[in-house]
C-alpha cells in the first residue's frame, strides 16, 4: 500500500513510502482509507517525527478486515475512525473502540472532517459546564475546532464571540450562531465568562483582560507558536479567575462513542462540517503548507484514490 511517510527534513516533511499494509490485531478494524484530515497539531509532529510514526489520525473509509474480538463490526461496514497514527494511507488499522458507524447520509469527505477537531469541541464545552446565556469569547476561530465549537455552543444558548483574521473568515461562523465576529481579541467589548484560547503569544494575555471576575479561560493550543507572556506589573483583566489548560485526549467518554455522538448530530442537521478544501490525497505536501499558511477555513480534507 502506499502512505505518506515523514522524512524529518525541514520544508519537505513528507514522501509516499509503501508500508506493508497493517494486519488488524485483537479488537482492531482495517479501514480501507477513503479520505482524511489533517490537524494543526499533527503538521508540529511532523517536525520532530519518532522514528515508525507516521501522520493521520482522522479517517474515513470501509473496514476491510476485523481482527479477533470484534464481534460487532462487519467488514463492508463504512467508518469514521480516529487511529493514533498512519491514517494518511490507503490502509490503517484502527481499534474498534476508535471508530463508529457512518450512515449512507454522510459522505466520506464529510466523515473525515469530524474526529479530532470535532471531538475536541465537545470535550472543552463539557469541561467549560453550562453555557446558556453565557458570554464566550473564542480566539483563532476560522479553524476546525473553531467551526464545531460555535455551533455546539450557539445551540446551546451561549452568546459566542468569535475572533478571525480577517471578516470573510468569520463568515460561516455568523450562519453557524456566532453573535459577532472581531479581527483581534482588543475589539471585543466587556467582558466574558468564559474564554475558549487557541493561539497563545499575547493573545492569552489580551484574552484574559476581557476575563470576567471568577470567570474561565481555557487554554487548548498555541497556533502562533509563541510562549504566552503574562506581566504582573501590567496586569488588566480579571483579578480572580480560572486559567485551565485542556487536552481532548482527557476525555471520560471513549473516542467511538463521542464519534458516534457528532455522527448523530451530522445526520440530524445539528453540526455541520465546515471543509474549507478538499483535495486529493497525493496534493498533502501542499495541503500540509496551506494549512500553516492559514489559507483554509474550518477543516482540510484529502481523498484517497482521486
Ligand atoms: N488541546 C487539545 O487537545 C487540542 C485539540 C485540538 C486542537 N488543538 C489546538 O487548537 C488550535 C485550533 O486547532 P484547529 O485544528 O482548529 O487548527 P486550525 O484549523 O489550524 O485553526 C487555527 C486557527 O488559529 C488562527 N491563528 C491565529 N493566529 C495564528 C498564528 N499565528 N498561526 C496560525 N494560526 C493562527 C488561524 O485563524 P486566523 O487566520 O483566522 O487567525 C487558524 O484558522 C490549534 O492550536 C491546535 O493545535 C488542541
Amino acid at each position: 500500500m502506499r502512505a505518506w511517510t515523514p522524512t524529518g527534513r525541514p520544508g519537505d516533511p513528507l514522501e509516499l513510502a509503501t508500508p506493508q499494509r497493517p494486519t488488524p490485531g485483537p479488537g482492531e478494524l482495517l479501514v480501507e482509507v477513503r479520505a482524511y484530515s489533517i490537524n494543526r497539531g499533527e503538521t508540529m509532529l511532523l517536525e520532530r517525527p519518532r522514528p515508525g510514526w507516521r501522520p493521520g489520525k482522522d479517517i474515513a473509509g470501509t473496514v476491510v478486515s476485523v481482527g479477533p474480538d470484534t464481534a460487532d463490526w462487519r467488514v463492508g461496514d463504512r467508518v469514521v475512525a480516529h487511529p493514533e497514527s498512519g491514517g494518511w494511507a490507503e490502509f490503517a488499522a484502527v481499534p474498534a473502540g476508535r471508530a463508529a458507524l457512518l450512515p449512507d447520509s454522510i459522505s466520506d469527505r464529510v466523515a473525515a472532517a469530524l474526529p479530532l477537531a470535532g471531538l475536541t469541541a465537545p470535550r472543552l464545552l463539557r469541561v467549560a459546564g453550562p453555557i446558556a446565556g453565557k458570554r464566550v469569547l473564542l480566539t483563532g476561530a476560522s479553524g476546525g475546532v473553531g467551526h464545531y465549537l460555535v455551533e455546539l455552543a450557539a445551540t446551546q444558548g451561549a452568546l459566542v464571540t468569535a475572533v478571525t483574521s480577517t471578516p470573510d473568515r468569520g463568515e460561516r461562523l455568523l450562519e453557524l450562531g456566532a453573535a459577532d465576529v472581531v479581527g483581534k481579541v482588543g475589539d471585543t467589548d466587556g467582558h466574558f465568562d468564559l474564554v475558549l484560547e487557541s493561539v497563545g503569544g499575547e493573545t492569552l494575555a489580551e484574552a484574559w483582560a476581557r476575563l470576567a471576575t471568577r470567570g474561565l479561560l481555557i487554554w487548548f493550543g498555541q497556533a502562533s507558536r509563541t510562549p504566552i507572556t503574562l506581566d504582573f506589573f501590567n496586569w488588566s483583566g480579571a483579578e480572580s479567575g480560572t486559567l485551565r489548560k485542556f487536552s481532548y485526549a482527557e476525555s471520560d467518554i471513549p473516542d467511538g462513542a463521542d464519534l458516534a455522538t457528532l455522527v448523530r448530530l451530522v445526520q440530524g442537521g445539528h453540526l455541520h462540517p465546515e471543509i474549507g478544501s478538499v483535495r486529493p490525497w497525493l496534493d498533502t505536501p501542499e495541503a500540509v503548507r496551506a494549512l500553516l499558511e492559514r489559507s483554509v477555513r474550518g477543516n482540510l480534507v484529502l481523498e484517497v484514490g482521486q
